[in-house]
């Protein structure tokens, strides 16, 4: 099959290949997404064939309005209150799913987490295809989320027809997901949209890392965001510094990404991942596709456990499986 990319000229040409029951790929202000209409069983089969993904990896899915939520959500006060403040952005909600909608989005789960976009294109595709739009990040199962449709091409080529480019996204991480739909609201995955931000109005909200009933989202026993060689992350510049020197004794080639401000002297392979955490956010998974193509170790600034800082630490501590030097 042949993958075209297209500008936003060819949303209407995504939006007639969503009603037909095929996937399409389209940026979003956090990552590209893989959509397919989320009532059609077998073109949501097609999402998890392309990707290679785990069937029992739930899917988000897309509304342009938050009146939709009703259509495939039994939506709460909290929800539709949250949702007020925050949508269209970054923020997933995870609710007691609606039957109608087929269990393959929801992996077989009674939940179903559910976004509303900021992202033009995003919008006006879920507008145009008239259907709520299933979709994970655009990537193969285990490799990093695009952030370009350069980066959707070098992974789907051949597997999807099209790609709606709309530039490098915004925030270039992955949503924040928040589970509204048990007992206790729990983060499943820090974003952007914070843990800070949610406490202003559910005092307490607790990390599922920090809970004491462990929350499960499927998605956190898949190894994520793997780059194509070895990362760790290192405590100081100092530590990165010894790192990077023992690498080259062993012949590799290392880099050292980090804040503008991380680097403490020039003789070293640093390359910096942005001035502010916003940035570094929007520039981290683009970083890492290109760095992983031209050395052989990568060793990142370790964040610390506040505001976006943490959410980047996230996704690091998956990239490097835990390693911290
Ligand atoms: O920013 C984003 O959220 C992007 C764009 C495309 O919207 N989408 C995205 O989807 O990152 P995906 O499938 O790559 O990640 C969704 C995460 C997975 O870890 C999944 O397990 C979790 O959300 N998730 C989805 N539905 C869930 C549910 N009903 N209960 C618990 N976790 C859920
Ligand atoms: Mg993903």
């Amino acid at each position: 099959m042949e993958t075209k990319i297209k500008g936003a000229e060819g949303i209407a040409d995504a939006a007639r290949l969503i009603k037909q029951g095929e996937v399409v790929a389209f940026a979003t202000e956090t990552v590209y997404g893989l959509g397919a209409d989320a009532f059609n069983e077998q073109a949501v089969k097609k999402i998890f064939v392309a990707k290679g993904r785990p069937q029992d990896n739930p899917l988000i899915v897309h509304l342009s309005k938050v009146e939709d939520v009703g259509k495939v959500a039994v939506a709460t006060e909290m929800a539709l209150f949250l949702f007020s403040v925050f949508a269209p952005g970054p923020l997933t909600i995870v609710l007691k799913k609606k039957t109608q909608l087929p269990d393959i989005v929801s992996a077989g789960l009674d939940t179903v987490g559910i976004r509303i976009p900021k992202n033009k294109i995003a919008r006006k595709l879920i507008e145009q295809a008239g259907t709520p739009i299933a979709a994970p990040s655009a990537n193969t199962s285990m490799r990093l989320s695009p952030t370009t449709a350069q980066h959707v091409y070098d992974d789907l080529k051949g597997r999807i027809p099209l790609i709606i480019d709309g530039g490098p996204c915004e925030v270039g991480i992955e949503s924040t997901v928040l589970d509204l739909s048990q007992q206790e609201p729990v983060i499943l995955r820090p974003g952007t949209i914070t843990q800070e931000m949610l406490s202003q109005f559910i005092p307490n909200i607790k990390c599922s890392s920090q809970a004491v009933d462990k929350v499960s989202s499927p998605g956190i026993k898949y190894k994520h965001y793997l780059p194509a060689v070895d990362c760790v992350l290192a405590k100081n510049f100092e530590n990165a510094v010894a790192e990077f020197e023992r690498a080259k004794s062993k012949n590799q080639k290392a880099v050292i990404l980090g804040r503008a401000g991380f680097a403490k002297e020039k003789d070293v392979n640093f390359i910096s991942l942005g001035d502010n955490m916003e940035l570094v956010a929007k520039n981290l998974y683009r970083i890492l596709r290109e760095v992983e193509r031209q050395f052989d170790y990568i060793i990142i600034e370790e964040f610390l456990e506040k505001e976006i800082e943490s959410s980047v630490r996230n996704r690091l501590l998956k990239a490097t499986q835990g390693i911290i030097v």
